[in-house]
């Protein structure tokens, strides 16, 4: 019988797709999944620091998981993702029967630790040291029949050199390193062959492809192919592959260059959807979270958009509560939502991360009921015009990728290239199709649509 494993993800786009790597790994060597963690002879909690909140979840899973461990000894636990990497060893004082702690820059060892843990060769081990940029390697790993077939995540680069001085990531992720984009374009190449219909080029700064530090010199050092950048890359991957939608995350607003921006005029099969996260709309606050862009500027990227392409649909990324907010601070992000009238907002309190500059060097002076209260005014007025706009699109016509059943199973359902979830009677069939809809309702998360006769 085959061993199995459970993983349980949290956070971003980056860690789910860590996440389905290492159960990629498992599987080569023989392993299943089970979604019942008592079933598992491996579990790994892939954990993410981005906010308190979400790092605090590592301690009550793996304080979950306890129990299990003492009833069944032999099951390998272990921590991976971005908390593995902030905390290393200390997870393994506060938790001693912890088995493995293995940071994202080494998802590739997963098999060899567990079967090392397994074979009782290690009693313990951990791995979050950084590789060296240069020699830090892209994962070439594509998805297997268990998996979605109709969308697939396309890493394109890791890391970040932005250090934001809210943010945690360059500190759990490492230093951005480009992937050579003949791997990027081969990967395309092959999901497209696959039957992938959609994918989401991934990086934490996405639209600086090829124009790092580290791209230039792996150029310089010749052993990689010449990068190119960005918008060059998207039209490749359109171009080269048989993907019918691409979409990418996460877009930087410092780094909007005009040719990525012509590139939704000329480039059909890029997603008409931009996630720009703005983070604030009061300059005081955006130069103190180092963001390298006023409210103005980000203004005139969302105009230059819009005037290339006015059904683009945006959305964003917002704090509140950051330590030098004020209320007037916040009053400039509440006229921001009403000057762009974003499709959807992500919004979140502020929580200090380690080692951040804010964390280490800025007094969280707004109290935790005001950035709530904050929190609770942003969202009240994003859901409005997020209502508004899917009013707007009653009579309209989208184009839906059908993913299959909802939820509730009594619809079929799938994204349209605005990302707005479309509910529709449908049948199996239309999974994996390209349909156009006529939307006839509008809900505040979701349309519904038909299947247009004529
Ligand atoms: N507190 C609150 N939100 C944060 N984010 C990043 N760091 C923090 C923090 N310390 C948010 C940002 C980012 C998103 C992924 O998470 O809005 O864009
Ligand atoms: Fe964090 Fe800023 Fe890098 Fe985004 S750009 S990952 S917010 S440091």
């Amino acid at each position: 019988m085959s061993r199995k494993y459970y993983i349980k993800t949290y956070g971003c786009q980056m860690n789910d797709l860590d996440g389905q790597q290492m159960g990629r790994l498992l599987k080569s060597q023989g392993y299943e999944s089970t979604p019942i963690p008592d079933e598992a002879d491996v579990i790994l909690v892939n954990t993410c620091s981005i906010r308190e909140k979400a790092s605090a979840k590592v301690y009550s899973d793996v304080g979950r998981f306890r129990a299990l461990k003492l009833r069944r000894p032999e099951v390998v636990l272990g921590v991976t993702g971005c908390q593995a990497q902030a905390e290393g060893l200390h997870l393994q004082k506060r938790f001693p029967y912890l088995d493995l702690v293995i940071g994202p820059d080494h998802t590739n060892q997963v098999p060899d630790l567990v079967e090392a843990i397994y074979q009782k060769s290690k009693k313990s081990a951990s791995e979050v040291h950084f590789e060296k940029p240069d020699d830090y390697r892209f994962l070439n790993l594509l998805p297997d029949e268990s998996e979605d077939s109709i969308k697939a995540y396309l890493t394109i680069m890791k890391g970040c050199d932005n250090f934001c001085s809210f943010c945690v990531v360059p500190y759990v992720r490492g230093r951005e390193v480009c992937r050579d984009p003949e791997e990027i374009i081969n990967e395309a190449i092959q999901l497209g062959e696959m039957g992938v219909r959609e994918v989401t080029l991934l990086g934490q700064n996405v639209n600086s492809y090829g124009v790092g530090r580290h791209s230039e010199e792996a150029r310089l050092k010749k052993h990689r192919s010449p990068f190119i950048s960005f918008a060059k890359l998207l039209r490749r991957v359109a171009d080269e592959s048989k993907i019918g939608r691409i979409r990418f995350t996460t877009s930087h607003p410092k780094d909007m260059p005009d040719e990525l921006i012509e590139e939704f005029g000329e480039n059909a099969k890029l997603a008409r959807h931009f996630h720009l996260p703005v983070q604030s709309g009061s300059d005081q606050v955006l130069q103190s979270m180092y963001r390298g862009y006023t409210r103005n500027d980000f203004l005139k990227s969302i105009r230059r958009l819009r005037r290339i392409d006015p059904s683009i649909a945006l959305s964003t990324d917002i704090i509140v509560g950051f330590p030098t907010e004020t209320e007037k601070d916040f009053q400039c992000t509440l006229d921001l939502l009403d000057e762009v009238r974003f499709d959807s907002i992500y919004s979140f309190a502020y929580s200090p991360r380690p080692k951040t500059t804010a964390a280490l060097y800025f007094k969280d002076e707004v109290s935790e009921a005001e950035k709530s209260d904050r929190l609770r005014r942003l969202q009240d007025k994003q859901n409005q015009i997020t209502y508004e706009i899917h009013q707007c699109r009653v009579g309209s016509m989208l184009e839906v990728l059908v993913e299959g059943p909802s939820k509730s199973g009594t619809t079929f359902c799938g994204r349209s290239s605005q990302n707005h979830m479309v509910h529709f009677e449908g049948c199996e069939n239309d999974r994996g199709k390209f349909l156009p809809l006529k939307i006839f309702h509008a809900g505040p998360n979701s349309l519904r649509g038909t299947i247009d006769e004529c």
